[in-house]
């Protein structure tokens, strides 16, 4: 057995696959709240203990989580969409979990499912708060900065995403693959 593993890699497993949808089940939700907690609060501390808000209660939750076996096994990416006024949607509290940032474009396809399916309930524009640090990650994504603000006391940009990149649809969920690493050693 010994010789059969020599040379192959000891590394984590990582998961391949991934599904982006919007959150109903009650462990897809406790797991779209946990997920917040642990970056809002825990890691960036914008929020002492709980970044909960009033636009919770009209809010419409979306996950992705990384499968085993092709079965959703754990919540790693969170955003949440909510109509502030007529055709006005606007998206917040996108989150992907540290340990599958920037793996297999999870945040940019939560962002696609968020504009996407509000675009779908009639949107006309599609806004977001975004903190300065991503507002590039935004602008790649076909979004434009309306202007700086300060929110929680760190500074954010207004931004727009361009509608025209993002047909309207009614998807429940979409499924992503995290390309290979270059390095993969085969048995
Ligand atoms: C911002 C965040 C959601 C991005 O999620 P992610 O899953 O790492 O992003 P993706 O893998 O989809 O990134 C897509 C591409 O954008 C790049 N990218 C990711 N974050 C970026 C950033 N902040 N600035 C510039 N580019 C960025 C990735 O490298 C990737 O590039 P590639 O297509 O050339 O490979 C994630 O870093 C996060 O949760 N951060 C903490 C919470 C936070 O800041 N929330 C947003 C509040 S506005």
């Amino acid at each position: 057995m010994t010789a059969i593993l020599e040379g192959v890699d000891d590394r984590p497993f990582i998961p391949t696959e991934y599904v982006v949808r919007l959150a109903r089940t009650p462990w897809e939700q406790a797991g779209y709240h946990a997920l917040r907690r642990d970056v809002f609060c825990t890691e960036q501390q914008v929020f002492a203990d709980d970044d909960r808000d009033a636009i919770d209660a009209v809010a419409i939750p979306i996950i992705a989580a990384c499968c085993m076996a092709g079965m959703p096994d754990r919540v790693v990416g969170a955003v949440r969409i909510h109509e502030a006024e007529p055709g006005v949607w606007r998206g917040s509290r996108l989150a992907v979990h540290e340990g599958h940032r920037k793996l297999g474009r999870i945040g940019a396809e939560l962002i696609r499912m968020a504009v996407s399916t509000a675009h779908g309930f009639g949107a006309t524009q599609f806004l977001a708060q975004v903190q300065e640090q991503n507002v590039l990650f935004f602008r790649r994504l076909h979004w434009k900065s309306l202007g700086t603000i300060t929110l929680h006391g760190l500074p954010h940009h207004d931004m727009q995403a361009n509608l025209a990149r993002y047909p309207a649809h009614g998807q429940d969920q979409t499924w992503l693959l995290r390309p290979q690493p270059r390095n993969r050693q085969v048995a």
